[in-house]
C-alpha cells in the first residue's frame, strides 16, 4: 500500500486527457498534475530544451512526494524520458509505448497514421514502437506544428476543424484505418479529428492504455492507495491558472477544479 499521489506532467492542458483516464481507471488514487503552459509548445523546441523544461516539472513532482510519475506528454516521452529516467530513482511511465500497443492491436488493415508534434514525429518513436510490435504495419507520420498551441488557446469548433484538416491533409489518402492522437492535447478536440477522418477510422487515444498500464504497474508493485482516505486531485500550472482551470474543468466535466500557479524555475 502506498497513499502518496500519482504525479503527472505535460507542457500544458493536454495532460488533462491523461488525468481523466487515470481518475476513471484508478478512482481511489490521488493525483497531482502540473502543466507547464508558460513554456508550451514543447513540440517545436530542441531536445535539450524539452529535457531541461521537463526536468523542472519532474523536480516539482518529486517535491510533492509522488509515488510514480506519468509523462502525460508525447513530446517529453520522446525527447526527455530516457535521459530523466537515468537521473531519478522513481518510476516514470510514458505515453508512446502504450499508444503504440493500442494502435497495433486496433488496426485491421495494417495501416496506421500518427499525428503529433514535430519533436515526436522526428523521433520516429511511434513508428519504431508500432513496427516492433508488428513489422507488417505501415505507419504514416505527420507533424502538426501549430495544433497544440491552438488547442491551448481554446478556439471554436470551426477553427479547430480547419486546423485539423490542414494538419491531416498530407496523409489523408494513405488508406489508414487507425489514427493515433500522438499529442495529449489532441483528445481535447477528438470530435474534430473524428469528423475529418470519418467514422470508419478508429481513433486511438494513448491515455486509455496508459491508464491500464499504470494500473498493472501499481498492482505489481503494491502501490495502490489503502483507500482509508478520499482521493484528492491537485492541479498546477506555470501559466494562467484561470485559463488552465477553465479548459481543464470543462474537459473533466468538473467546473469546480482549483488550479494553483507555480514557478518551477530554480527549484
Ligand atoms: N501535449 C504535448 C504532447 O503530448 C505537446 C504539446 C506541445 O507541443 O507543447 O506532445
Amino acid at each position: 500500500m502506498d497513499n502518496r499521489p500519482i504525479g503527472l506532467l505535460d507542457s500544458g492542458v493536454g495532460g488533462f486527457s491523461v488525468v481523466k483516464k487515470i481518475i476513471q481507471k484508478l478512482p481511489n488514487e490521488s493525483t497531482i498534475f502540473i502543466g507547464d503552459s508558460a513554456n508550451m509548445p514543447y513540440g517545436n523546441k530542441s531536445q535539450e530544451e524539452v529535457i531541461n523544461l521537463t526536468r523542472q516539472s519532474v523536480k516539482f513532482l518529486l517535491k510533492q512526494n509522488v509515488k510514480l510519475i506519468i509523462f502525460a506528454c508525447n513530446t517529453a516521452t520522446a525527447a526527455a524520458m530516457p535521459t530523466l529516467q537515468k537521473e531519478i530513482d522513481q518510476q516514470i511511465i510514458g505515453v508512446i509505448q502504450s499508444g503504440s500497443l493500442a494502435a497495433a492491436r486496433t488496426t485491421k488493415n495494417n495501416k496506421v497514421a500518427v499525428v503529433a508534434t514535430p519533436v515526436t514525429i522526428e523521433s520516429h518513436a511511434y513508428r519504431e514502437e508500432i513496427k516492433y510490435r508488428n513489422k507488417d504495419i505501415t505507419v504514416s507520420e505527420v507533424a502538426a506544428p501549430n495544433l497544440a498551441a491552438l488547442i491551448e488557446s481554446m478556439q471554436d469548433y470551426d477553427t479547430n476543424l480547419k486546423a485539423v484538416k490542414e494538419a491531416i491533409n498530407p496523409i489523408l489518402d494513405n488508406n489508414f484505418d487507425t489514427l493515433v492522437l500522438g499529442c495529449t492535447h489532441y483528445p481535447l478536440i477528438e470530435k474534430e479529428f473524428s469528423d475529418v477522418v470519418g467514422k470508419d477510422v478508429k481513433i486511438v487515444d494513448p491515455a486509455d492504455q496508459v491508464a491500464q498500464y499504470t494500473y498493472n504497474v501499481m498492482k505489481r508493485d503494491s502501490l495502490f492507495n489503502s483507500a482509508d482516505q478520499p482521493a484528492k486531485h491537485e492541479y498546477y500550472t506555470t501559466g494562467n491558472a484561470k485559463e488552465f482551470a477553465k479548459i481543464g474543468g470543462s474537459f473533466l466535466g468538473d467546473s469546480n477544479i482549483s488550479v494553483k500557479h507555480v514557478n518551477t524555475e530554480n527549484l
